[in-house]
């Protein structure tokens, strides 16, 4: 299992999830932050660093966020190359999308 960055960091990217994780598994989109579901180790320690609870365990994502599971499978292999361990400034304060608008951005074919 992992945890999974899900709609409300679509357009936000806070990054203080970033700093505490242990094996260092997020990397980063345009519009978001992924974790790769391959090195992610379940620790729970990203979660409540979310000022936006983005973040959700595998067996918790809302029913309208399941997309999400493959978006981040997808998009950490996609944007390999930008691992990011370190806060930095945010895209916003909170996602300007709606969940169906957040989705259609990060959707990877
Ligand atoms: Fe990293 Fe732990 Fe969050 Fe997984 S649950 S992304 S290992 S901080
Ligand atoms: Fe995104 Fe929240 Fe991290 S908005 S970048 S999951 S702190």
């Amino acid at each position: 299992m992992s945890y999974i960055v899900g709609a409300a960091c679509v357009g936000c990217k806070d990054t203080k999830c970033v700093e505490v994780c242990p094996v260092d598994c997020f990397f980063e989109g345009p519009d978001m932050l992924y974790i790769d579901p391959d090195e992610c180790i379940d620790c729970a320690l990203c979660e409540p660093e979310c000022p936006v609870e983005a973040i959700f365990s595998e067996d918790e994502v809302p029913s309208n966020q399941i997309a999400f599971i493959e978006i981040n499978a997808k998009g950490a292999e996609l944007y390999r190359d930008a691992n990011i361990v370190e806060t930095k400034e945010p895209m916003a304060h909170e996602s300007p999308y709606s969940i169906e608008e957040a989705i259609e951005i990060t959707l990877i074919d």
